[in-house]
């Protein structure tokens, strides 16, 4: 494993990916010039106005660019943020436009998510153009899941696709309810998110190492004990290894452990005695006077934290050892940072974790906004095999959670 590899793309290895059960894109028939409902995620940050990160608009991509190939009529919709009503702060314009400079100029704008305006703009679009609906969160019967509101965007086109594995897990009009009422495929990203995130539960390349970091174990107690049967090792860092310690009676300062979580943890370690799967705990830890950049890394020589501390990243020799579980795995799947990444003095453990996957031989899978993050602040984001677009779609899934906006879609 050559160090010189960091910062140049890693080669494409093709991950083991489950058989996938709903209509695809290429199966859809489409009359010349059909008008075609898609849903995508452009639940992206915007700063100034403008879109801060593209990732999931470029995501989106292929699917768009197949179906204008095919000379459909394109009507994109998407939530953004959690608006309560017409919030201008999170109109799609600024998405849109950035389509439109991916694109070309074959993209307008709706002022509405649906009505008359909208009605007209559909009639006026030409096959391999495109028309963004605004907000679909603007619209009360979103969330809500409106029956009216799934019927009335149903009416928009001939055919719809669900490209948002984002925003899968939420059975919504936009999402679960439109699929009702017309032919309903999964679009190229959905399909490539569902059928790599199940085939690494399902028949991944072996070892399986899981990475699991963040704050709470409440989080990620469903994951731990699913991977625990499933995986060969799960590594666990963050802030939710203190609810392990305490549970095992340790000492942990002023560390963040959630009361809840220590229960959880003690289930996860009585788990850990009758599962497959190795359960792995940090052997040192970084403490901190407190949560600042300013703050003096404290290396502790083993996991206990002293009164007036708080751990805030995995030791060099937890990291050490991480990062040699994941060379040696087969599949590697990462969610959650190993500390206070975002505070320079205690990012190191994150960085190591990070660095480990970059350079690892074996399929590498990377989920969740934090480690997406990470990855994207030590300039490794495209070092991976497959960086999901989906947060909470993601973990549902690996939970074994059924996604009603994949469950919406019509079978084969
Ligand atoms: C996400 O960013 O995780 C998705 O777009 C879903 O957004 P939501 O959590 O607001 O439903």
């Amino acid at each position: 494993m050559g160090i010189g590899r960091v910062g140049a793309a890693r080669p494409v290895s093709e991950p083991a990916t489950a058989a996938f059960s709903k209509r695809r894109l290429a199966d859809l028939d489409l009359s010349e010039g059909a008008t075609v409902l898609v849903r995508v995620d452009f639940n992206v940050p915007l700063a100034g106005g403008e879109v801060a990160d593209d990732a999931r608009i470029r995501a989106a991509l292929p699917t768009i660019e197949a179906l204008c190939a095919r000379g459909a009529r394109l009507v994109l919709c998407s939530h953004l943020g959690r608006p309560k009503g017409h919030d201008p702060e999170t109109s799609l314009a600024p998405a849109s436009r950035r389509l439109r400079e991916l694109l070309g100029t074959r993209v307008n704008q709706a002022p509405e998510v649906v009505g008359p305006e909208v009605r007209r703009g559909v009639a006026r679009l030409e096959p391999g153009s495109v028309l963004v609906l605004e907000n679909t969160r603007w619209e009360p019967g979103e969330t809500a899941n409106d029956p009216e509101l799934g019927h009335e965007l149903a009416s928009l086109a001939e055919a719809y696709v669900n490209d948002a594995f984002g925003a899968a897990h939420r059975a919504h009009a936009s999402t679960a309810g439109v699929a009702e009422h017309l032919p309903a495929a999964a679009g190229l990203l959905l399909e490539r998110e569902v059928t790599t995130l199940e085939g690494l539960v399902e028949s991944p390349r072996r070892p399986l190492v899981v990475v699991l970091g963040g704050a709470k174990v409440s989080d990620k107690i469903a994951l731990i004990e699913r991977f625990l049967d499933r995986a060969d090792a799960v590594l666990i860092g963050g802030a939710m290894c203190f609810a392990f310690f305490r549970a095992q009676g340790l000492e942990t300062g002023s560390s963040l452990a959630e009361e809840e979580g220590v229960e959880l943890a003690r289930r996860a370690l009585d788990h850990a005695e009758r599962s497959h799967g190795r359960l792995v705990l940090p052997v040192d830890i970084v403490a901190g006077e407190r949560f600042s950049a300013d703050a003096e890394p404290r290396g502790l020589d083993g996991v206990e934290v002293p009164d007036g501390l708080m751990g805030l990243d995995i030791g060099p020799r937890t990291a050490a050892a991480y990062a040699q579980e994941i060379a040696a795995a087969g599949s590697v799947f990462w969610n959650g940072p190993m500390g206070a990444f975002e505070l320079e003095p205690f990012a190191a453990g994150t960085r190591a974790v990070a660095e480990a996957v970059a350079e690892a031989e074996g399929t590498t899978v990377v989920g969740g906004g934090d480690s997406a993050a990470a990855l994207a602040a030590f300039g490794l984001a495209d070092r991976v095999t497959h960086l999901s677009t989906g947060g909470g779609a993601a973990l549902e899934l690996l939970e074994g959670k059924a996604l009603p906006g994949v469950e919406a879609l019509d079978d084969v």
